[in-house]
């Protein structure tokens, strides 16, 4: 199970706070999402904008990471970098899936800098790396053949096995209206229980959801 976003039901989205929350409650696993500033630094935010989600206003790739820092989210933290989330799970039994934000900004080269500060983390677990823009997974494959890619779509596919061997992926992650339960997949955003038992009991390979505490709940009600 992986808290998308963190722990957005009581922090905000892509919050430090709401990562060391989970962190500390057992998640198995932070889903979470990576831009480049102007100045090439990755930094943890869903939008390419930081309107929606601080007090400041602009696209993140206008701005150095300094000032970006400038602005903050609802709980009053700065945008944090990717720097700071490894740092905060290095060592813990947790597993993260970074998704790149590439489908509307490229970011030039971020697959390069991204893959080498991960690679200088010790992590307990392998990252997943998604993103819904596929050239961008192409890249990393190209750079680091051996990590887990997972193409993220909201759209039917048609033949996933298929895609999956083709691209070399290690699976889909795909919207929860279009699961198909043939391929590894994870599915997002999951915080129906109801909808949350039943895909596990299908089997997949993890949810993405925004209130992991219930989810936990209804995994433990499963098992019993
Ligand atoms: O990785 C699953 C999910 O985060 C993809 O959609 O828009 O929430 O990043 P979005
Ligand atoms: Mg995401």
């Amino acid at each position: 199970m992986f808290g998308h976003r963190g722990y957005p039901a009581r922090f905000p989205e892509n919050a430090l706070a709401g990562f060391e929350y989970a962190c500390e409650q057992g998640i198995d696993g932070l889903e979470f999402d990576v831009h480049l500033t102007a100045d090439r630094v990755p930094v943890i935010m869903h939008d390419e904008r930081i309107d929606r989600t601080t007090d400041g206003r602009g696209r993140i790739d206008q701005y150095t990471f300094e000032q970006l820092r400038h602005f903050r989210l609802a709980n009053a933290e700065p945008v944090p970098s990717l720097a700071e989330l490894l740092k905060l799970v290095s060592g813990r039994d947790v597993q993260l899936d970074l998704e790149f934000k590439t489908d509307k900004i490229q970011y030039p080269g971020i697959e390069a800098v991204v893959m080498q500060m991960v690679h200088a983390t010790a992590l307990r677990y392998p990252v997943i790396f998604s993103s819904f823009h596929l050239p961008t997974l192409k890249t990393c494959q190209r750079l680091a053949p051996n990590e887990s890619y997972c193409w993220l779509t909201d759209k039917p596919v048609a033949h996933p096995a298929a895609l999956v061997a083709r691209e070399h992926l290690s699976g889909l992650h795909l919207h929860h209206f279009q699961s198909q339960a043939s391929v590894t997949e994870r599915i997002w955003t999951v915080d129906n229980p109801v909808v949350a038992a039943d895909l596990m009991e299908q089997g997949v390979a993890g949810i993405f959801t925004d209130d992991f505490v219930t989810m936990m709940q209804v995994k433990r009600q499963l098992a019993n």
